[in-house]
């Protein structure tokens, strides 16, 4: 069911003509952060991928996936090397001194990885003093840096590296997002999550500070996902089925006015019915 209908979402998709579609927008991401993105074979996957690919859609032009290192986005953004950033990036203060965000579309937290035989590390306060391990410039760094006395903190390029040196004692825990955190965890029975609710991350977009037409754009595609079933489908397609998935309300919305869209759902994949949803 889930393969149907990501099927039916990117058939609809790539059904779409589009005026300017040899254009490219350049979408930066760091493919090591499943199930937001990662690798399958030589090709990017994941949630904020096929959510780029409408978002793309929706600009009317062909998505270029750039995969880099996490902490080059920003500046690859300001450079324009890329045209937006969709990395499972938080939305912070200090970031938007540098970058535009979009409207929220997922609510996450950090979360502590340990050694499955760890006894010693129950919450955040027990990590003091200790080694730990984190992708470079991510929130989960910022957290080491400002919030545990004493840390020594480890940076590595990708979570899963922090993972290795994690498995072979080289740093007591790892702070990372916590769909990333799960996944590093189902592939690794010697490790374990320490579930402690001390930084909670609301992930949106990044485009370049002024760049008003794409921004919009984008809003626009989050706010139709939202409202359309497509984000949905999307959860239901790269989510785990245990997480506490958390959608993000939209920051613009702010009326509880209707407006009342008609159509004749026995034209799949644009409408149909799915249960006792109307849905495409
Ligand atoms: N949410 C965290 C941050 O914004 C980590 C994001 C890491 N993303 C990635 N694709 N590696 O700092």
């Amino acid at each position: 069911m889930k393969k149907i209908s990501l099927f039916l979402l990117m058939t609809a998709l790539f059904m779409t003509s589009c005026s300017k579609k040899n254009e490219v927008v350049k979408m930066g991401t760091n493919a090591a952060f499943p199930p937001f993105e990662y690798t399958e074979g030589s090709e990017v996957v994941g949630f904020d991928i096929t959510m780029s690919q409408l978002i793309a859609k929706d600009y009317g032009k062909k998505l270029e996936v750039v995969d880099m290192n996490f902490d080059g986005l920003i500046a690859a953004l300001q450079s324009g090397a890329i045209d937006f950033i969709a990395a499972g990036m938080t939305a912070t203060e200090e970031r938007r001194k540098n970058v535009d965000f979009s409207e929220p579309y997922f609510s996450s937290k950090q979360v502590i990885i340990v050694k499955a035989d760890n006894t010693s590390i129950e919450s955040v306060e027990d990590l003091e003093g200790l080694a730990i391990g984190c992708q470079a410039g991510t929130t989960g760094e910022l957290y080491v840096q400002d919030s545990i006395p004493n840390a020594d903190l480890k940076s590595f390029k990708t979570g899963i590296d922090a993972s290795l040196s994690l498995k072979n004692g080289a740093i007591d825990a790892i702070i990372l997002d916590e769909l990333p955190s799960k996944e590093i965890v189902k592939r690794n029975s010697d490790l374990k999550i320490v579930d402690d609710d001390f930084c909670t991350d609301v992930y949106a977009i990044a485009v370049r500070k002024g760049n008003k037409e794409l921004l919009d754009s984008v809003n626009k595609t989050i706010l139709t996902m939202k409202a359309n079933g497509a984000y949905e489908k999307l959860i239901n397609c790269f989510m785990p089925v245990d997480g506490n998935i958390v959608i993000p309300a939209s920051e613009s919305v702010t009326t509880d006015k209707i407006v009342k869209l008609g159509t004749n759902a026995a034209f799949p994949p644009f409408e149909y019915v799915d249960g006792k949803d109307i849905v495409g």
